[in-house]
């Protein structure tokens, strides 16, 4: 039986990981925003779940966490499912600053935070969810998309610290293009929209499998690839958007 902590439980792909976990037999602890979702998914396992209200965008998130950690009586698997994401082709100032202080700064809050207890415990499973948009910069998303980047860089940088400090951390970076949740509940179409509940067993299998990077689906993993080949000349001309 694992000890897992999910940060961004409490909706979309979290909240159907944290039900596949439970249904392992888990002891899971969940932590979002919202306090009234978290107890409704501590309802259906009041035994295996434990909840804490963690805003990553603040300073006493991680003093948070560890109180988390400490209710579950400590953390083999860290998975964060954090984050905001907003088409802005506007350029909304606003809207560029908050996506970063949830999905960069807050993202760094509880990574170094889950890798300082790993380091301190001897080892763990670091995993996060950033995404396909990381892949190159997307003018209809520009915050979006740099933070997943960034997201994916720094998961690179830690797993080489953890090496240096021969720390046996391994990490799993998951990768989903469009999935069905609040996250795009925004009016708009989204082609290839893909189930939370699908994508959160195909987590599962990658957290399952320690894989080091997970793009889902297997659609995305060949428009990932494509994307890649693409100069930049190209790319710059490319009008990538959702009508
Ligand atoms: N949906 C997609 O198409 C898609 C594709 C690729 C990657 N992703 C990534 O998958 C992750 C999960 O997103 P989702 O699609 O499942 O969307 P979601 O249903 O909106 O879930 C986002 C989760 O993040 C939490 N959250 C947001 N701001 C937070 C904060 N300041 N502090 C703590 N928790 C916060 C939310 O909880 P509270 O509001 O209760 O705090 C919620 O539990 C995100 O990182 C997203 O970028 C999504």
């Amino acid at each position: 039986m694992k000890r897992a902590i999910i940060v961004g439980a409490s909706s979309g792909i979290g909240l159907e990981i944290a039900k596949l976990w439970i249904a392992k037999g888990w002891k899971i602890g969940v932590a979002a925003r919202r306090a009234d979702k978290l107890e409704a998914l501590k309802s259906l396992a009041p035994q295996q779940v434990a909840t804490q209200i963690i805003d990553v965008t603040q300073k006493e998130a991680t003093e948070n966490l560890h109180s988390l950690i400490a209710q579950l009586g400590g953390m083999d698997i860290f998975l964060l499912s954090s984050g905001i994401g907003y088409q802005n082709i506007e350029l909304k100032e606003e809207v560029e600053l908050q996506t970063i202080q949830t999905n960069a700064e807050g993202f760094v809050r509880m990574t170094t935070a889950a890798f300082n207890y790993f380091k301190q415990q001897g080892g763990g499973q670091l995993t996060v969810i950033s995404s396909i948009a990381g892949t190159k910069g997307l003018g209809i998303a520009p915050a979006y998309s740099a933070t997943k980047r960034f997201q994916n860089t720094y998961i690179d940088a830690l797993e080489q610290l953890a090496n240096m400090q021969h720390i046996p951390i391994s990490f799993t970076d998951i990768r989903p293009g469009f999935v069905k949740t609040d996250l795009l509940n925004d009016g708009k179409h989204y082609p290839l929209l893909m189930s939370s509940t699908t994508v959160a067993q195909e987590i599962v299998k990658a957290i399952d499998r320690k894989k080091r990077i997970a793009i889902i689906d297997w659609r995305y993993r060949i428009i990932v690839f494509g994307w890649r080949l693409i100069p930049r000349f190209i790319w710059k001309r490319l009008p990538i958007k959702t009508s």
